[in-house]
């Protein structure tokens, strides 16, 4: 199987790194080719010059440059004929209409990956465009396993997930951090306190998931009330 990555970024490296596989041969391209240095003395990752080639010699091809910089990709891949492979764009807002219509192709899908997948453990949307026949979406949907669970939404759906899951983690870092800070100010040290928050907040997620109780058991475990006087 071959697989093009345009764009490795923080969503194309967490891409080639995580769907990485000895079976498979990787063609990828970046702006700054220098970022690619570290993947040049692996056999089944081939470095390319071009969009082109990048594409013709893909099965499946992940764009994944940001959407300032997408519409320069589109343009390049609309001079190329459309062949027997499926374009997966990773771009926020950028709707499978405007895509097929800017790059001529048909075999186009959307989808809204997560960095934490790099861990197998994210959530990541993907919606396909009406042409593609439900036997192949099944392998596009296997393909994609290793980046943890993979969910078919329709496409108006995709905003409010870009949110919440795609840059959910950024808002989880700033609750954290908030947690931390508030340690801090309450007399722990640095480390300490971070090691705390952290042991909490994972703890308490596995503990909902083990004991398979809802949010409010939880908040009651911790604050049962008290004897009314
Ligand atoms: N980051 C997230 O958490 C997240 C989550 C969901 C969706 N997304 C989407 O994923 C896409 C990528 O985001 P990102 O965070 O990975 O951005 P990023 O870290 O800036 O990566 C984009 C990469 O694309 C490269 N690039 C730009 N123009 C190019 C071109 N014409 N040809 C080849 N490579 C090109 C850039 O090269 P340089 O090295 O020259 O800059 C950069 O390495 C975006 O469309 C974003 O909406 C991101």
């Amino acid at each position: 199987m071959e697989i093009g990555i345009i764009g490795v970024g923080n969503i194309g490296s967490m891409l080639l790194e995580t769907l990485y596989n000895e079976n498979y041969t990787f063609n990828i391209i970046n702006r700054t080719r220098s970022k690619l240095k570290k993947y040049e003395k692996i056999e089944s990752i081939k470095i390319c010059k071009s969009i082109k080639d990048v594409y013709e010699n893909s099965k499946y091809i992940f764009i994944a440059v940001k959407p300032q910089h997408i519409d320069e990709v589109f343009e390049e891949l609309s001079e190329l004929e459309e062949k027997e492979n499926y374009l997966i764009s990773t771009a926020a807002g950028k709707e499978l209409k405007e895509i097929i219509e800017k790059t001529h192709k048909n075999n186009v899908i959307r989808i809204m990956p997560t960095v934490i997948s790099k861990i197998g453990k994210g959530v990541t949307a993907i919606s396909f465009n009406k042409t593609i026949e439900k036997n192949f979406k099944k392998s596009v949907i296997d393909l994609m396993k290793p980046l943890g669970k993979i969910l078919e939404l329709d496409e108006e759906k995709f905003d409010a997930f870009t949110i919440l899951n795609s840059s959910g983690p950024a808002f989880v870092a700033f609750i954290l951090e908030s947690f931390i800070e508030g340690a801090i100010n309450i007399g722990l040290h640095a480390e300490t306190a971070k090691d705390i928050v952290l042991k909490t907040f994972e703890g308490s997620i596995k503990f909902l998931e083990k004991e398979e109780i809802d949010l409010s058991e939880l908040k009651y475990r911790v604050s049962s009330p008290g004897e009314s006087q």
